[in-house]
């Protein structure tokens, strides 16, 4: 008997606090995936598309230069970049069999404009629906790293020195708990993989968990 149907690309997001290594663990895995003989599409958020990268221009500088950003204009501004990440290029790929690997994604707007900024979760949560059509990850891989660890990393990266107050040490605890929350609301989705080790053992740990994805 022959299998007709297309292969079947799994969507593949990557979650966690500043510092927490999403970037580059995104990339490894790309690449090690693209080594099984995978077809796979790396992205992000904020960004993915040009409108994409014009909103994260626009929402990265307002949080950088002012506390004035409205919190329902933050979710919509970032779920606005994701509705057209997921029309233009999340789903097309997965039509196309393709594997998706984004850093950050609904999640995000959860942890962040829900717990970190006070929106309403079960509002953040359908606004998430909207934008992407109810697209949600097959697996998410939640980076978890102590919030001072974190912040360690993006200051020697010299990004954004608002990240010195204490105000936003206990904003990026809400944003960890509320990550660790949704982990436990769906633990067949969302695995969490320890981000203050190395770079190596975040790979390893990573790969123990895609390898039973991979057809
Ligand atoms: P990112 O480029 O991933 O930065 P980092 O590598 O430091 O995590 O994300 C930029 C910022 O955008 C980050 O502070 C989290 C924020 N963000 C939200 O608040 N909501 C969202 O939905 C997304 C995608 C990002």
């Amino acid at each position: 008997m022959t299998d007709a149907s297309p292969p079947r690309g799994r969507f593949i997001t990557l979650e966690g606090p500043e510092g927490s290594g999403k970037t580059t663990a995104a990339r490894h895995l790309t690449e090690w995936l693209r080594g099984r003989g995978a077809p796979v599409v790396l992205t992000h958020e904020p960004g993915g598309t040009p409108l994409g990268e014009e909103i994260r221009r626009i929402v990265l500088h307002m949080r950088g230069m002012s506390d004035d950003l409205d919190p329902r204009a933050d979710a919509l501004l970032y779920a606005a970049g994701r509705a057209q990440h997921v029309a233009r290029v999340i789903r097309p790929a997965l039509e196309r069999g393709e594997w998706v690997v984004c850093a950050r994604y609904s999640d995000s707007s959860l942890a962040y404009q829900g717990a970190g900024y006070g929106n309403d979760l079960g509002e953040v949560r359908r606004l998430q629906d909207f934008a992407t059509f109810g697209l949600r990850p097959d697996l998410t891989l939640l980076l978890d790293v102590p919030v001072e660890v974190g912040l360690d990393r993006t200051r020697r990266r010299a990004e954004w020195n608002r990240f010195e107050d204490t105000e936003a040490v206990a904003f990026f605890e809400q944003v960890r708990a509320a990550y660790l929350r949704l982990a436990d609301e769906e633990p067949d989705r969302m695995k969490v993989v320890n981000g203050s080790g190395s770079v190596e053992a975040a790979d390893a740990a990573i790969r123990v968990i895609v390898e039973p994805l991979i057809g």
